[in-house]
């Protein structure tokens, strides 16, 4: 049996999306965006702390999670187009965006389309243009499992047939061991090798030495919007991290407007599984005192 349980699914142009939720009425929406190959389910021990504060919405990324699986390419741009028309269709107007990983891409490329959208930001282990392999992750056997995945054919017979995604970079990539009924839930989506194409394609879609050239473009713009955003940010670090190590997360919090840091500890990607009670009581924080700012102005 899977130890997940079955949630509500919203149709999504010519699929669906589930979602995981916490209503609160009146309160702001918090919009919880998870990256590859999780799901909502990441959130699972994080939305309790900030269900006191906001009405927590986490989606589960389409090709990802209990979501749909159409035949598209699963590139980031059907990443976006999939979770514009999930945001239209769940009606929110605006949101505290509580981002890891490829959501992280996604909040950055929302803010900057739709500033006013955001309320606040708070993400971790973030995608960010990478000038060349030696500035991607941390350890070259890392690097070089990231551009195996990028070699035609290499690439395909790991995630695909071999499911490396879920079965080597999720466990790799957190602290503490994840039990056989978590490692269950994560995998249950990805059965067969074609359900695990849209895992194959966020490492493909790494913007990383000018490569694909049209994501590169992408991000830049969105880290340029976000370097001049007035919204409040807050960003988690944890060490070593993987993608994004303790100083160079203090080094972009004091270059940002309105960017506090928080230091979780010993860390690699998916903070949320090793960190889950420090990020929700400060997400919950950080969203109350922003509230009683804007209601105090
Ligand atoms: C990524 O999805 O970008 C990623 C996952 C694990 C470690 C490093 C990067």
């Amino acid at each position: 049996m899977i130890p997940d349980i079955t949630l509500p699914k919203l149709p999504v142009l010519d699929s669906e999306m589930a979602y995981r939720e916490a209503p609160r009425a009146g309160a702001p929406v918090a919009l919880f965006l998870h990256g590859n190959p999780t799901s909502s389910y990441i959130w699972r021990h994080i939305i309790p702390h900030v269900a006191g504060v906001a009405h927590c919405i986490a989606p589960d990324l389409i090709g990802f999670g209990q979501s749909g699986k159409p035949d598209i390419a699963y590139r980031f741009e059907d990443q976006v187009r999939y979770l514009d028309a999930f945001i239209e269709q769940a009606g929110i107007g605006s949101a505290y965006l509580v981002a890891q990983d490829w959501g992280t891409a996604l909040a950055f490329h929302l803010a900057a389309r739709r500033p006013g959208f955001v309320r606040g930001l708070a993400f971790m282990e973030f995608i960010r243009p990478i000038p060349s392999w030696e500035d991607f992750v941390r350890g070259v056997p890392a690097r070089e499992i990231f551009r195996r995945f990028r070699t035609p054919g290499e690439g395909e017979s790991l995630i695909l047939e071999n499911n490396a995604f879920v079965e080597r970079i999720l466990p790799g990539s957190i602290m503490r061991k994840l039990s056989e009924e978590e490692m269950a839930v994560y995998r249950a989506p990805f059965p067969t090798p074609q359900s695990r194409r849209p895992t194959w394609r966020f490492p493909n879609e790494l913007p990383i030495a000018g490569e694909p050239a049209d994501v590169v473009a992408t991000i830049e713009a969105a880290h340029g919007a976000l370097a001049a955003s007035a919204y409040p940010k807050l960003l988690f670090s944890a060490d070593p991290g993987a993608l994004i190590p303790p100083e160079l997360a203090e080094e972009l919090a004091g270059r940002l407007h309105d960017c506090r840091h928080v230091r979780l500890g010993p860390g690699l990607h998916y903070l949320q599984e090793d960190h889950p009670e420090t990020i929700g009581r400060s997400v919950a924080a950080f969203i109350a005192e922003v509230e009683g700012r804007t209601a105090g102005a």
